[in-house]
């Protein structure tokens, strides 16, 4: 390994306590976490240790200026148990993307995946075994300075905290098209995976989810009809035969399954294409039939195969069933178990164990 990470390991696992058919969402945590402070303009002491609350001072940066980045990712095992780290270069960039939206240091990137190949090589029998199941990684950035007044703070955290999870949604979703309010305004923090656009998100995703349906799908804070992503995920739509999803504009975020999907289908030989698309084109599709399937995409629940979209009055009816992202979920997943070809050299496998 190229960078000195310390390592304190626990005396005692808490695997043994994790019952694995029943992981409550979001509370299980694995027994360590790996850390890193930045001071003087530079990251020091990188170093796994157990997980523990940190003391915060009451006038720390991120909790009044909301300097807090993070990503999302998930390890998995191949048959023979070895874990398996999905396309983490890309994570590590996109938070260096969302650390120079919010004025943020970068972290580097070969300390980031080194960082995560030692804390998971360390948690492996966290992770767990079922299809669709995965240990969650969530890597973190956030000021720590002390300081009342506006600027970029001078000392942050970077830390990767795991948690292992099982898949979330089997059941086709619903979504609401959100008119009232917007996640994104160009030239805003839409790209970035900030945790306030989390936070904006989270009172109309209520009101959506008191409507009855699963999750908001957004819509452009101008016009209120060019379709960006939903909740926690990129969307996709297959109209006559072709894939479409909305276009990088500086307003969605860049989603790291949506680029694999876009690559699968691609190879499975479906045409697809990225561009402004509205939701007057996917009601008036779903009018005249040629709107066969719709699904979201996101690392938490992998593909989301979409029943409806709530637009005002009306309900859109999309499809009850998605062929093609059922077969895309399919490869996703079988490349993440190492059960099919890594064509795409996507996969990083712990063969050994690296602390
Ligand atoms: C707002 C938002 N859009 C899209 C995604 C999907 O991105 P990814 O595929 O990298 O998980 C996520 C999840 O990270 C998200 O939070």
């Amino acid at each position: 390994m190229k960078h000195n990470i310390s390592i304190t390991k626990v005396t005692e696992s808490g695997v043994k306590n994790l019952d694995f058919n029943n992981i409550p969402l979001g509370t299980t945590f694995t027994d360590h976490m790996f850390i890193c402070d930045y001071n003087n303009g530079e990251w020091t002491n990188p170093r796994i240790e157990p997980l523990k609350a940190i003391p915060t001072h009451p006038a720390a940066m991120a909790l009044h200026y909301g300097q807090a980045i993070f990503e999302g990712m998930k390890a998995t095992k191949d048959a023979d148990g070895n874990p398996i780290i999905f396309r983490a270069d890309k994570n590590a960039a996109r938070l260096n993307a969302s650390a120079d939206r919010m004025g943020m240091p970068h972290f580097p990137e070969d300390l980031f995946v080194e960082g995560l190949k030692a804390l998971v090589s360390l948690e492996r029998n966290w992770i767990p075994p079922s299809e669709g199941s995965a240990l969650y990684l969530r890597p973190f950035m956030y000021a720590d300075e002390a300081f009342i007044g506006m600027r970029a703070a001078t000392s942050y955290k970077f830390i990767i905290m795991a948690s292992p999870a099982q898949s979330l949604y089997s059941k086709r979703i619903k979504l609401w098209a959100e008119k009232q309010y917007i996640r994104a305004a160009q030239g805003g923090t839409g790209e970035a995976k900030a945790a306030g656009n989390y936070a904006a998100a989270i009172r109309p995703t209520e009101l959506a989810k008191a409507k009855g349906y699963d999750q908001v799908l957004w819509l452009d804070a101008v016009e209120r009809k060019y379709i960006q992503e939903v909740g926690t995920m990129n969307i996709f739509f297959k109209i006559n035969g072709e894939f479409i999803t909305p276009k990088r504009d500086g307003s969605i975020l860049d989603g790291i399954t949506r680029l694999s999907v876009i690559a699968i289908l691609r190879d499975k030989g479906y045409e697809v294409t990225e561009r402004a698309i509205t939701i007057n084109e996917i009601q008036e599709a779903s009018k005249n039939g040629t709107l066969e399937e719709a699904f979201g995409t996101g690392t938490a629940v992998g593909i989301a195969y979409i029943q409806e979209i709530g637009v005002g009055d009306e309900v859109v009816h999309v499809s009850d069933e998605s062929p093609v992202g059922l077969e895309v979920n399919n490869t996703l997943n079988a490349i993440k178990t190492g059960q099919t070809e890594d064509k795409f050299n996507w996969l990083i496998t712990l063969k050994k164990e690296l602390v």
